[in-house]
Protein backbone atom coordinates (compact mmCIF):
# COMPACT_ATOMS: atom_id res chain seq x y z
CA UNK A 1 0.00 0.00 0.00
CA UNK A 2 1.15 3.49 -0.51
CA UNK A 3 0.55 5.30 2.75
CA UNK A 4 2.27 8.75 0.95
CA UNK A 5 1.59 9.24 -2.94
CA UNK A 6 3.49 12.02 -4.42
CA UNK A 7 1.34 13.99 -6.63
CA UNK A 8 4.20 16.09 -8.13
CA UNK A 9 7.00 13.20 -9.00
CA UNK A 10 6.05 13.47 -12.21
CA UNK A 11 6.01 17.17 -12.70
CA UNK A 12 7.43 18.13 -15.47
CA UNK A 13 7.42 14.79 -17.72
CA UNK A 14 5.31 14.08 -20.43
CA UNK A 15 4.57 10.34 -20.73
CA UNK A 16 3.17 8.49 -24.14
CA UNK A 17 0.44 5.84 -23.31
CA UNK A 18 -1.62 3.78 -25.69
CA UNK A 19 -5.08 2.16 -24.52
CA UNK A 20 -7.55 -0.07 -26.80
CA UNK A 21 -7.44 -1.69 -29.55
CA UNK A 22 -7.17 -1.18 -33.21
CA UNK A 23 -9.62 -1.69 -35.97
CA UNK A 24 -8.48 -2.84 -39.44
CA UNK A 25 -11.14 -2.65 -42.16
CA UNK A 26 -12.06 -5.26 -44.39
CA UNK A 27 -14.62 -3.36 -45.95
CA UNK A 28 -16.94 -0.69 -45.23
CA UNK A 29 -18.94 -2.79 -43.00
CA UNK A 30 -16.20 -5.10 -41.46
CA UNK A 31 -13.09 -5.17 -39.50
CA UNK A 32 -10.62 -7.71 -37.78
CA UNK A 33 -9.80 -6.46 -33.76
CA UNK A 34 -8.68 -7.44 -30.91
CA UNK A 35 -10.77 -8.19 -27.17
CA UNK A 36 -9.37 -4.32 -25.16
CA UNK A 37 -11.95 -2.12 -23.62
CA UNK A 38 -8.30 0.27 -23.13
CA UNK A 39 -9.24 0.10 -19.49
CA UNK A 40 -5.67 -0.73 -18.01
CA UNK A 41 -4.05 2.37 -20.68
CA UNK A 42 -6.94 4.85 -19.23
CA UNK A 43 -5.88 4.29 -15.59
CA UNK A 44 -2.36 4.13 -16.32
CA UNK A 45 -2.98 7.84 -17.85
CA UNK A 46 -5.50 8.93 -15.30
CA UNK A 47 -2.51 7.57 -12.60
CA UNK A 48 0.39 10.03 -14.40
CA UNK A 49 -1.67 12.53 -14.72
CA UNK A 50 -2.59 12.61 -10.84
CA UNK A 51 0.84 12.87 -10.21
CA UNK A 52 1.96 15.51 -11.80
CA UNK A 53 3.01 14.46 -15.68
CA UNK A 54 1.42 16.24 -19.16
CA UNK A 55 0.00 13.01 -20.52
CA UNK A 56 -0.36 12.14 -24.54
CA UNK A 57 -2.66 9.47 -24.73
CA UNK A 58 -3.14 7.50 -27.88
CA UNK A 59 -6.38 5.54 -27.90
CA UNK A 60 -8.10 3.45 -29.81
CA UNK A 61 -11.78 2.55 -31.09
CA UNK A 62 -14.23 2.48 -28.27
CA UNK A 63 -12.17 3.35 -25.63
CA UNK A 64 -14.02 5.31 -23.32
CA UNK A 65 -11.85 8.74 -22.92
CA UNK A 66 -12.79 11.33 -20.18
CA UNK A 67 -11.83 14.39 -20.51
CA UNK A 68 -9.46 15.04 -17.87
CA UNK A 69 -6.59 18.51 -17.83
CA UNK A 70 -3.16 17.19 -18.54
CA UNK A 71 -4.49 14.62 -20.76
CA UNK A 72 -4.56 14.87 -24.70
CA UNK A 73 -6.16 12.69 -26.24
CA UNK A 74 -5.46 11.59 -29.95
CA UNK A 75 -8.44 9.06 -30.96
CA UNK A 76 -7.24 6.67 -33.68
CA UNK A 77 -8.65 3.57 -35.63
CA UNK A 78 -5.97 1.38 -37.86
CA UNK A 79 -2.83 0.24 -36.18
CA UNK A 80 -1.29 2.05 -39.28
CA UNK A 81 -2.46 5.21 -36.93
CA UNK A 82 -2.02 4.61 -33.90
CA UNK A 83 1.73 3.89 -35.49
CA UNK A 84 2.13 7.56 -36.88
CA UNK A 85 0.77 9.13 -33.48
CA UNK A 86 2.74 7.00 -31.28
CA UNK A 87 6.08 7.41 -33.10
CA UNK A 88 5.12 10.62 -34.41
CA UNK A 89 4.65 11.93 -30.39
CA UNK A 90 8.10 9.72 -29.18
CA UNK A 91 10.65 12.15 -29.67
CA UNK A 92 9.00 14.79 -26.99
CA UNK A 93 8.28 12.27 -23.90
CA UNK A 94 10.29 10.90 -21.12
CA UNK A 95 7.98 7.79 -20.97
CA UNK A 96 5.66 5.66 -23.33
CA UNK A 97 3.61 3.08 -22.17
CA UNK A 98 2.48 1.15 -24.59
CA UNK A 99 -1.01 -0.58 -22.90
CA UNK A 100 -2.70 -1.08 -26.66
CA UNK A 101 -3.66 -4.10 -28.03
CA UNK A 102 -2.51 -3.71 -31.38
CA UNK A 103 -3.81 -6.08 -33.90
CA UNK A 104 -0.64 -7.55 -35.71
CA UNK A 105 -2.66 -8.25 -38.56
CA UNK A 106 -4.38 -5.94 -41.78
CA UNK A 107 -5.71 -6.84 -45.16
CA UNK A 108 -3.84 -6.11 -48.01
CA UNK A 109 -6.84 -4.87 -50.03
CA UNK A 110 -9.30 -2.86 -48.37
CA UNK A 111 -12.73 -3.25 -50.44
CA UNK A 112 -14.93 -0.34 -50.83
CA UNK A 113 -17.92 -1.94 -51.60
CA UNK A 114 -19.40 -4.40 -48.80
CA UNK A 115 -18.18 -8.19 -49.76
CA UNK A 116 -20.89 -10.08 -50.51
CA UNK A 117 -21.38 -13.88 -49.02
CA UNK A 118 -21.00 -16.91 -51.50
CA UNK A 119 -21.13 -20.86 -51.33
CA UNK A 120 -17.84 -22.42 -49.76
CA UNK A 121 -15.05 -21.19 -47.57
CA UNK A 122 -13.08 -17.26 -47.76
CA UNK A 123 -10.27 -16.58 -47.53
CA UNK A 124 -8.37 -13.01 -47.00
CA UNK A 125 -4.82 -11.90 -47.34
CA UNK A 126 -2.90 -10.05 -44.70
CA UNK A 127 0.00 -8.52 -44.19
CA UNK A 128 1.98 -7.63 -40.56
CA UNK A 129 1.22 -4.31 -38.83
CA UNK A 130 4.31 -2.53 -38.14
CA UNK A 131 5.20 -2.90 -34.38
CA UNK A 132 5.24 0.19 -32.82
CA UNK A 133 6.88 -0.87 -29.18
CA UNK A 134 9.73 -2.05 -31.24
CA UNK A 135 10.30 0.93 -33.47
CA UNK A 136 10.62 3.40 -30.09
CA UNK A 137 12.80 0.59 -29.11
CA UNK A 138 15.08 1.72 -31.60
CA UNK A 139 14.16 5.21 -31.49
CA UNK A 140 14.63 5.23 -27.57
CA UNK A 141 17.84 7.67 -26.58
CA UNK A 142 19.26 8.38 -23.24
CA UNK A 143 17.24 9.10 -20.28
CA UNK A 144 13.79 7.96 -22.06
CA UNK A 145 11.72 5.15 -20.38
CA UNK A 146 9.95 2.54 -22.33
CA UNK A 147 7.29 0.23 -21.17
CA UNK A 148 5.63 -2.99 -22.81
CA UNK A 149 2.91 -5.37 -22.00
CA UNK A 150 2.72 -8.68 -22.72
CA UNK A 151 -0.56 -11.70 -22.91
CA UNK A 152 0.08 -14.45 -23.43
CA UNK A 153 -1.65 -17.82 -23.20
CA UNK A 154 1.18 -20.29 -22.46
CA UNK A 155 5.12 -19.53 -21.77
CA UNK A 156 4.13 -16.63 -19.89
CA UNK A 157 7.99 -16.21 -18.33
CA UNK A 158 9.70 -16.95 -21.20
CA UNK A 159 7.79 -14.83 -24.07
CA UNK A 160 7.87 -11.72 -21.48
CA UNK A 161 11.40 -12.11 -21.46
CA UNK A 162 11.44 -12.26 -24.89
CA UNK A 163 9.54 -8.88 -25.84
CA UNK A 164 11.33 -7.18 -23.30
CA UNK A 165 14.63 -8.01 -24.93
CA UNK A 166 13.33 -7.95 -28.89
CA UNK A 167 11.68 -4.60 -28.14
CA UNK A 168 14.52 -2.98 -26.51
CA UNK A 169 11.75 -2.00 -23.37
CA UNK A 170 13.15 -1.29 -20.21
CA UNK A 171 10.11 -2.62 -18.12
CA UNK A 172 7.52 -5.52 -19.45
CA UNK A 173 4.17 -6.10 -17.73
CA UNK A 174 2.35 -9.12 -17.65
CA UNK A 175 -0.88 -9.57 -18.07
CA UNK A 176 -2.29 -12.90 -16.55
CA UNK A 177 -5.06 -14.07 -18.59
CA UNK A 178 -5.43 -17.37 -15.70
CA UNK A 179 -6.71 -15.75 -12.83
CA UNK A 180 -10.28 -15.53 -12.56
CA UNK A 181 -11.53 -11.90 -12.45
CA UNK A 182 -7.92 -10.85 -15.01
CA UNK A 183 -8.12 -9.63 -17.99
CA UNK A 184 -10.37 -8.52 -21.21
CA UNK A 185 -13.59 -6.35 -19.73
CA UNK A 186 -13.22 -7.03 -15.87
CA UNK A 187 -12.51 -4.45 -13.92
CA UNK A 188 -9.63 -6.66 -12.32
CA UNK A 189 -6.26 -7.66 -13.48
CA UNK A 190 -3.33 -9.30 -12.35
CA UNK A 191 0.23 -8.65 -13.40
CA UNK A 192 3.94 -9.34 -13.44
CA UNK A 193 6.49 -7.20 -13.59
CA UNK A 194 9.56 -8.15 -15.70
CA UNK A 195 12.68 -5.78 -15.74
CA UNK A 196 15.48 -5.29 -17.58
CA UNK A 197 18.26 -6.23 -14.74
CA UNK A 198 16.33 -9.59 -14.66
CA UNK A 199 13.82 -8.49 -11.57
CA UNK A 200 10.65 -10.05 -11.29
CA UNK A 201 8.29 -8.95 -9.48
CA UNK A 202 4.17 -10.73 -9.34
CA UNK A 203 1.41 -8.41 -8.07
CA UNK A 204 -1.97 -10.08 -6.46
CA UNK A 205 -5.09 -9.67 -8.14
CA UNK A 206 -6.34 -6.23 -8.22
CA UNK A 207 -8.28 -3.39 -9.59
CA UNK A 208 -7.16 -1.82 -12.38
CA UNK A 209 -6.04 1.35 -11.33
CA UNK A 210 -4.43 0.00 -8.41
CA UNK A 211 -2.60 -2.25 -10.86
CA UNK A 212 -1.85 1.04 -12.77
CA UNK A 213 -0.64 2.25 -9.14
CA UNK A 214 1.64 -0.30 -8.66
CA UNK A 215 2.98 -0.35 -12.56
CA UNK A 216 3.43 4.08 -12.01
CA UNK A 217 5.43 3.36 -8.69
CA UNK A 218 7.64 0.88 -10.09
CA UNK A 219 8.15 3.06 -13.43
CA UNK A 220 9.09 6.30 -10.85
CA UNK A 221 11.53 3.81 -9.28
CA UNK A 222 12.99 2.59 -11.93
CA UNK A 223 13.00 5.45 -14.61
CA UNK A 224 16.42 6.78 -13.65
CA UNK A 225 18.04 3.40 -11.78
N1 LIG B 1 2.71 -3.85 -29.90
C1 LIG B 1 2.92 -2.72 -30.69
N2 LIG B 1 2.68 -2.77 -32.04
C2 LIG B 1 2.24 -3.90 -32.62
C3 LIG B 1 2.03 -5.07 -31.82
C4 LIG B 1 2.27 -5.00 -30.46
O1 LIG B 1 3.32 -1.69 -30.17
N3 LIG B 1 2.02 -3.91 -33.94
C5 LIG B 1 3.02 -3.74 -28.46
C6 LIG B 1 1.81 -3.87 -27.53
O2 LIG B 1 1.19 -2.62 -27.31
C7 LIG B 1 2.46 -4.42 -26.27
C8 LIG B 1 3.62 -5.26 -26.79
O3 LIG B 1 3.89 -4.79 -28.13
O4 LIG B 1 3.01 -3.39 -25.47
C9 LIG B 1 3.38 -6.74 -26.84
O5 LIG B 1 2.18 -7.03 -27.53
P1 LIG B 1 1.73 -8.54 -27.71
O6 LIG B 1 0.53 -8.58 -28.61
O7 LIG B 1 1.68 -9.21 -26.37
O8 LIG B 1 3.00 -9.17 -28.47
P2 LIG B 1 3.46 -9.20 -29.97
O9 LIG B 1 4.85 -8.66 -30.02
O10 LIG B 1 2.46 -8.57 -30.88
O11 LIG B 1 3.56 -10.77 -30.26
P3 LIG B 1 2.39 -11.89 -30.21
O12 LIG B 1 1.05 -11.21 -30.34
O13 LIG B 1 2.71 -12.79 -31.34
O14 LIG B 1 2.56 -12.56 -28.86
CA1 LIG C 1 0.23 -9.12 -30.80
Amino acid sequence: ANYFVDNNAFAGKTVLVSAGPTYEPIDPVRFIGNHSSGKMGLAIASEFASRGAMVELVAGPGVKVESAPNIRVTQVRTAAEMYEACVGGFGNVDIAVMAAAVADYTPVVISDKKIKKKEGTFSLELHKTRDILKELGKQKKNGQFLVGFALETNDEKTNALEKLRVKNADMIVLNSLNDAGAGFGHDTNQVTIFLKDGEEIPYPVKSKSAVAADIVDMILKKQHA
